[in-house]
């Protein structure tokens, strides 16, 4: 199954943010093409279809250019003692049989290729984002010239789409806007989309698309970073969890108790302002991303992967010590602490030599591990390691371990 990295689709990356990015748009024929296999398919939306639990808000069918109201493609349904409105997929195959353009937002909720796709984007900027999925019959009109407030790459699946693009204006609104192509002047891009092909449209550029002579598929990434107002409130509201600002004070406003208010505050506003001013920069900025990437799900962990992976090892794999930070202690009667994850355990001096050995990315047999046992005592001894996080699998992809949430938060501190 492909992964996808940032670079597959924009290119390189020193470019696309110097030239490219928040500034003008971007098509890159053939980007992806080839490497479709692990993108949403029109198969993979039959079988999210056929779930038959789909809330209506996830869906949306546009004909003629106007929404169809959800009615004609839901029905209710019994969940326990309550009754709920679910998507009916025989009509939303009637409608798409019958000219209709159909949406299916946030697909990254319930399709792991959705979020596989997603992930390279939200690690990039360190924001949510969202995968829109558009499906359109043969010879459709799809949707009129009209800006988005966010960042849309799209990506062509199946079929083709022909797409215009208009130049991004010096001065963007930030609502979505539509327009006629009148007053919109002569597009700088005009091209049908072949599958693989990769456009991207910065927030509050003109844009419009049609699919041509059989159905057409594309996903739509949408991004929007999160501006300086959003970065900043975080911070503070980092700044502002220590136990001094915890207090209950009482703003009356006025008369002795009053003024007494109004100096507290005054001195909490300068603890806040030395607090801000003692922040270190660089490790600030870090600790906003991995927030940032951890709200948009991009370091989720894969927790039963890993689990099975470390049970998977044989006498003859390689391990190596995973990126999760490890304390060793001292030597104290043949045993050695060790602190990883949360967790504090005792190892023979032995293992806790080859783990100090291995912190320079060196790798071992699982039988050579454990030096002066067996094979198979060795093997256990790297299983309970690899179980707790501290050792990885170094022959195939496994997925790494990442410090705990409360490690991130206390970095900026
Ligand atoms: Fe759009």
């Amino acid at each position: 199954m492909d992964t996808y990295s940032f670079e597959d689709f924009v290119g390189d990356r020193d470019t696309f943010l110097a030239e490219h990015f928040n500034k003008k748009p971007l098509l890159r024929k053939g980007a992806l093409a080839g490497r479709l296999d692990g993108l949403p398919s029109v198969r993979q939306l039959d079988d999210v279809l056929a779930l038959e639990t789909t809330p209506p808000s996830y869906l949306r069918v546009t004909k003629g250019g106007k929404g169809v109201p959800s009615g004609a493609y839901t029905r209710t349904v019994a969940r326990g003692a309550a009754l709920a409105e679910a998507v009916n997929p025989e009509k939303v195959y009637e409608l798409f049989r019958s000219g209709g353009t159909v949406t299916w937002n946030s697909l990254h909720h319930v399709l792991p290729s959705a979020r596989r796709l997603l992930a390279p984007f939200t690690d990039t900027f360190a924001c949510e984002g969202e995968v829109v999925l558009f499906v359109t019959p043969a010879r459709n009109d799809g949707f009129s010239p009209h800006h988005d407030s966010i960042d849309v790459y799209v990506v062509q699946v199946d079929g083709t789409k022909t797409w215009r693009v208009w130049a991004t204006p010096e001065v963007r609104r930030g609502d979505e806007a539509s327009y006629t192509a009148e007053e919109l002047g002569e597009p700088v891009i005009e091209v049908t989309l072949q599958p693989g092909d990769v456009l991207y449209v910065p927030h509050g550029t003109p844009h419009a698309a049609a699919a041509r002579s059989e159905l057409s598929l594309h996903l739509s990434v949408g991004i929007e970073p999160r501006r300086w107002r959003d970065l900043l409130r975080d911070t503070v509201d980092s700044v502002v969890r220590d136990p001094e600002f915890h207090a209950f004070p009482y703003l009356p406003g006025e008369g002795p108790q009053g003024d007494e208010a109004v100096a507290d505050l005054s001195r909490h506003i300068e603890l806040l302002r030395d607090r801000l001013a003692s922040l270190e920069p660089v490790s600030e900025a870090k600790r906003l991303a991995q927030t940032g990437r951890e709200r948009a799900g991009a370091g989720r962990p894969r927790e039963f992967s890993r689990l099975h992976a470390a049970d998977a090892l044989t006498t003859d794999s390689l391990v190596r010590r995973s990126s999760a930070p490890v304390e060793i202690g001292e030597s104290d009667g043949g045993k050695t602490g060790i602190r990883v994850n949360g967790h504090r355990i005792a190892v023979p001096d032995a293992v806790a030599r080859t783990l100090r050995d291995l912190d320079g990315g060196r790798q071992v047999t699982t039988s050579e591990f454990f030096p002066g046992v067996d094979a198979a005592r060795s093997l256990s001894a790297a299983r309970g390691l690899a179980r707790l996080g501290v050792l990885e699998c170094a022959e195939h992809a496994v997925f790494p371990v990442r410090p705990s949430t409360a490690d991130h938060h206390d970095q900026g501190k």
